[in-house]
């Protein structure tokens, strides 16, 4: 069976470590599987949910699609386009959002998270953002959506808002559930200046997060000043668990490396800090680096960028009219 990917990101700018261990590094592995069809989405409809500068926001649309490219996703392979430009994303989240009960909405720890205390103000994008992610995946026919483990309650509701549209008009399969696809292990990386918080592009301090377009000295600097705790590197998986900093750290290695965590707790055990950070900061640099790089080089071919988002518009176009027409139908326009 042909899996059918979707996945999506934002353009606000200072995509990090997190965004591509947790999801981008899985979207390369996937687009490069000859049994998956992939479409990854620039959603800049869920960007303008907080406030943006529009020329910011047009950069940004142009950086994530060099970030996805650097990173190794083949635009030729793959649908490459940015959300706003389809207009059946906003027509689909408006009907899905008259299916979906204000309940579930309630529910959502992400606007909890983002509106913060004064949940007045927010947007009402904000508050039914997951709405709108939901009408992305379900007008690919999506099967499998790789994400970081942030995005899971999301997910959830995505599932339930397809069976509570297809229970609405008695339909059995129209909109397909999709799986979630997260990876069991790192698929949350943390702050560097405290395991306890998710690494994030909102977090004021650039300290906190290894950048996409960080050079080698700002990895090595980032690294250098990451927060551990005053011990020796652990010695086994009980004593990581209860020391998040370490935890992340390692993880992290584990992740870039793509080795098993039993055998670096034994490789680094009982050792310095300062040492390990050192083989840290060098396995970053020898990953992100030349993504870092080739983001910038494509940055100045504007037009090779451009190009990419209106051959992906077009062909995610062909697909998305197709269902939207059919979800039009269905309600009875
Ligand atoms: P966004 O733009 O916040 O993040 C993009 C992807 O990066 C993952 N991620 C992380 N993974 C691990 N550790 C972290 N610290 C970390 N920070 C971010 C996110 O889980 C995500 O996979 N709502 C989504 C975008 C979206 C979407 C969709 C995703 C819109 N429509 C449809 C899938 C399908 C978001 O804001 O991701």
């Amino acid at each position: 069976m042909v899996k059918k990917i979707f996945s999506g990101v934002q353009p606000t700018g200072n995509l990090h470590l997190g965004n591509y261990l947790g999801a981008i590094k899985n979207f390369v592995e996937l687009s490069n599987d000859q049994t998956s069809e992939c479409v990854f989405c620039v959603v800049d409809l869920h960007a303008i949910t907080v406030r943006q500068d529009p020329k910011e926001l047009q950069n940004n649309i142009r950086e994530t699609v060099a970030t996805f490219v650097a990173s190794g996703i083949d635009p030729k392979k793959s649908i490459i386009f940015n959300q706003s430009r389809v207009s059946a994303h906003s027509e689909a989240a408006w009907i899905l959002g008259c299916s979906a009960p204000m309940g579930w909405l309630n529910r959502m720890t992400q606007f909890k998270e983002k509106a913060g205390k004064d949940k007045e103000k927010a947007s009402i994008g904000l508050y039914s953002y997951p709405v709108l992610m939901a009408a992305d995946i379900l007008l690919y026919d999506t099967t499998h959506v790789p994400v970081g483990d942030d995005q899971k309650q999301h997910l959830e509701l995505c599932r339930d808002i397809a069976q509570k549209f297809n229970n609405d008009y008695g339909l059995t399969d129209f909109l397909k559930v999709p799986e979630p696809l997260i990876q069991k292990q790192f698929s949350r990386i943390m702050s560097l200046k405290d395991g306890l918080k998710k690494m994030s592009k909102s977090e004021i301090s650039d300290l906190s997060r290894i950048n996409l377009t960080d050079d080698k000295s700002q990895i090595v600097n980032k690294i250098k000043k990451a927060k551990t705790d005053p011990l020796p590197m652990p010695s086994n998986f009980g004593e990581l668990e209860k020391r998040p900093e370490a935890r992340n750290l390692l993880g992290i290695y584990a992740s870039v490396t793509n080795s098993n965590l039993e055998d670096l707790i034994k490789e680094f055990s009982g050792k310095n800090f300062s040492q390990f950070k050192e083989s840290l900061s060098q396995v970053l640099v020898d990953k992100i680096s030349p993504i870092s790089l080739e983001i910038k080089k494509l940055l100045n071919d504007k037009k090779y960028l451009d190009e990419i988002l209106l051959d992906g518009y077009e062909k995610a176009n062909k697909i998305a009219s197709k269902k939207i027409e059919n979800i039009r139908e269905i309600v009875g326009f």
